[in-house]
């Protein structure tokens, strides 16, 4: 009895294991590994063994999640090469998660430098991941970590949540990133597990939401109400426009802030910043037929000033430079004939020296005899520029040049 009981524990023990520890299924260079008839598993992006991946590695992952079953991925952990954000994922190391069982298949998401979306849900019951690296590493990186569950196509994805006043949605309130996200990019982000921000047209619901968010101690998130599209015309992201009157605080409309928070706090919608705030947003998603994406609303007011204020760098910038090679062409063309006129009235001075008795003449005033010789002389200088120009006398380069050809003479 005492055997036979052990059994039974060693057994039950290793069903636990085996439950607990998924498969992981690591990148083999050049070869697809084919996943089938696995509820659950890991994929890591480094070879077995390895702690980095290396350079020019490419490996692929075939998930067939079975029939009437569609694949959630969460995102364990991501470590990959440096991109500039919006550089294209291609010819960088990136982990490409497609529709379907090619590497052509409709992609649903590249993953490539800091870039996380933390989950994604595949339409059906196949998903084709590949992995590519380029040659240019410097530095060791650990790659993508990635857990593949199966769900259901009539229920929700693992870790999304049913309300019982809306049977046929899904919900789920993303606290991934931490420190949350811009109202656009929640969006986006709902859009990775095939769903919106979440609509909330009932006081029914708006109490679910707000258990739900008490219960995972989120406190304030981004909901799909908004005013982007025309001030003060407040609807909802799928264009409805029904929602419980006395739940928004209309003293938060105002032109800079478009979007609503929900504040569990208050049990109150709030307007705040799209762009500059940041928060954990609902995703809601359909539980039996594919979500519709709705196209996020392009904002027509002052909202997107970085572009704005870079043309007009871009703008001045160029203005500045004109204006400036203009300024310096006439400062030296004025200090060119600055030169010039110093350079004339010299030779002037010089000539009026030659000649010092001839002074009296185009002298203005009459205040001579206050003056000494000296004042005289620079007097004549002035007065002689604009008279007598005949019997000048010579130049001192002139003069040197009659030294010298008498010199040789
Ligand atoms: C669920 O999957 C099964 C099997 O592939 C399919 O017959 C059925 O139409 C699917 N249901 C929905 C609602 O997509
Ligand atoms: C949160 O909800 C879960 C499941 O609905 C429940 O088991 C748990 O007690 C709740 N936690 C709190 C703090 O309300």
């Amino acid at each position: 009895m005492k055997i036979l009981g052990s059994i039974f524990f060693a057994a039950y023990i290793s069903t636990f294991l085996c439950k607990a520890f998924a498969t992981t299924y690591y990148c083999k260079d050049k070869e697809t590994i084919s996943i089938e008839g696995e509820s659950t598993g890991i994929i890591h992006t480094i070879a077995s063994g390895a702690s980095s991946y290396g350079n020019n590695v490419d490996c692929s992952w075939k998930i067939n999640a079975g029939d009437g079953n569609q694949l959630h991925m969460k995102i364990l952990s991501s470590n990959l090469e440096y991109t500039p954000p919006y550089t294209s994922c291609f010819t960088r190391d990136s982990l490409f998660i497609l529709e379907g069982e090619t590497s052509s298949s409709e992609v649903l998401v590249s993953l490539c430098g800091y870039f996380n979306p933390f989950e994604v849900t595949s339409k059906g019951q196949h998903v084709y991941l590949r992995f590519s690296t380029n040659d240019k590493n410097f530095y060791d990186y650990s790659g993508i970590r990635l857990q593949f569950q199966t769900f259901g196509n009539t229920s929700c994805p693992p870790e999304w949540r049913e309300l019982p006043v809306s049977p046929m949605e899904c919900y789920k309130i993303m606290t991934n990133p931490t420190d949350g996200l811009i109202w656009s990019t929640a969006q986006e982000y709902c859009g990775y597990s095939m769903s919106n921000l979440i609509v909330i047209p009932t006081e029914a619901i708006f109490t679910m939401i707000q258990a739900y968010a008490v219960n995972v101690s989120v406190e304030k998130f981004w909901i799909g109400l908004n005013d982007i599209e025309t001030e003060n015309t407040i609807e909802w992201i799928d264009d409805t426009t029904l929602y419980p009157n006395d739940k928004l605080q209309t003293s938060s409309i105002s032109e800079t802030n478009d979007c609503v928070i929900q504040d569990t706090t208050k049990a109150k919608w709030e307007f705040r910043h799209c762009t500059r705030e940041k928060f954990p947003f609902v995703c809601q998603r359909k539980k039996v037929r594919e979500t519709k994406f709705f196209r996020i609303p392009e904002a027509v007011d002052k909202d997107n000033f970085e572009p704005v204020s870079l043309r007009w760098v871009i703008i001045l910038s160029i203005g500045g430079g004109i204006l400036l090679i203009i300024l310096s062409t006439i400062l030296y063309c004025w200090i060119r004939r600055k030169n010039a006129a110093r350079i004339r009235s010299e030779n002037n001075r010089r000539q009026a020296n030659y000649r010092p008795g001839t002074s009296s003449r185009g002298r203005r005033g009459n205040n001579s005899a206050a003056r000494n010789s000296s004042a005289q002389d620079r007097d004549s200088s002035i007065s002689m520029r604009d008279t007598d120009t005949t019997s000048l006398p010579p130049s001192y380069e002139e003069a040197q040049l009659h030294h010298y050809i008498t010199k040789l003479t």
